[in-house]
């Protein structure tokens, strides 16, 4: 019933009208999931406020021709829903309880379009932060029930003790972050995640190299395990080279697995428009609970 209200929807009515009904869409299956999963640790919150604009093509444009569909605040919370929804699922089919989840944290959180998704867990803790002031002064100013922090380029977090954290989330952060400081922002995710606790975290698959990279590039990321176009690079993305960040990070998957694999256990490599990757701070006394892959996500 849903797709054919939305083919409908997409061939009769104005783009504006068809972002609204797909929000709506996407709202009502997040509550619905996360009611009937939480249950009474469940509550109704606020989703908040549209950040400008600015700062919303600073995070989430791959390209112009998509920038005015991800500047629209319906598609902005639409994404959102879709996406933390998605991470509750992950959760979920690893056995991981939401009604025990206390406290979590976000890197890159931007304007925070996942991290305010979150507050629908009773009680919890959420803390993001974020190297691009504005936007953790856009947050701290204009969202409530979450700690939002500035951090530097390189760790450390200031803010964050050791084993604080139950669950972490990086969507579309390490994509950018230079192979440089890579491993120092693992090391520094895997000291303050508790152990058994769960990293949920995106980096650029298939998806990315076929829209982004030429075939010469795309041999070498092959030859090398990765590369990485800066902010001149006119393939880059749009977010990108506007400033958003300096860099877009590819790896093949074998280099992930290598790389992340040497500071976590690695549950999953999911593959979708952005592969996620499941990963998990060692506990020795962890029983494993669910060995089943994920669903790959269609694009
Ligand atoms: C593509 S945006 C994603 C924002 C947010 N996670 C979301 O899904 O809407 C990438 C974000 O990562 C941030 N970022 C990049 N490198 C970072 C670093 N080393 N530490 C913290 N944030 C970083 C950028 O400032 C930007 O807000």
């Amino acid at each position: 019933m849903l797709k054919i209200i939305r083919k409908f929807a997409k061939t009769a009515l104005p783009k504006k009208q068809v972002y609204k009904i797909k929000r709506r869409i996407e709202e009502k299956r997040f509550h619905d999931y996360l009611q009937q999963h939480l249950d009474l640790n469940y509550r109704q919150a606020d989703p908040g406020l549209v950040p400008p604009r600015e700062l919303i093509a600073q995070t989430a444009a791959l390209n112009e021709e998509e920038l005015e569909r991800q500047c629209n605040g319906d598609v902005y919370f639409e994404t959102g829903y879709l996406e933390v929804l998605r991470i509750f699922k992950i959760l979920n089919h690893f056995g991981i309880n939401l009604r025990t989840i206390g406290s979590i944290y976000e890197l890159g959180c931007g304007t925070a379009r996942l991290l305010r998704h979150f507050r629908v867990i009773e009680g919890v803790r959420l803390v993001g932060s974020d190297v691009n002031g504005e936007m953790v002064e856009w947050c701290q100013k204009n969202l409530t029930g979450m700690e939002f922090y500035h951090n530097n380029l390189t760790p450390p977090l200031t803010f964050a003790e050791d084993n604080c954290f139950d669950l972490m989330i990086a969507s579309s952060v390490f994509t950018h972050i230079p192979l440089e400081t890579q491993e120092l922002w693992l090391a520094e995710m895997q000291r303050i995640l508790q152990p058994g606790g769960i990293f949920i975290c995106s980096v650029l698959g298939q998806f990315h190299v076929s829209a982004l990279l030429s075939p010469e590039e795309t041999k070498s990321l092959q030859t090398s395990g990765s590369y990485t176009l800066t902010s001149n690079d006119s393939q880059a993305t749009y977010s990108t080279r506007i400033g958003g960040s300096a860099w877009d990070v590819f790896q093949t998957r074998a280099e992930i697995i290598k790389v992340f694999g040497s500071y976590f256990q690695i549950v999953d490599y999911i593959p979708g428009v952005q592969d996620f990757l499941v990963l998990r701070k060692n506990d020795p006394s962890f029983l494993e609970v669910n060995n089943t892959p994920f669903p790959s996500q269609k694009y």
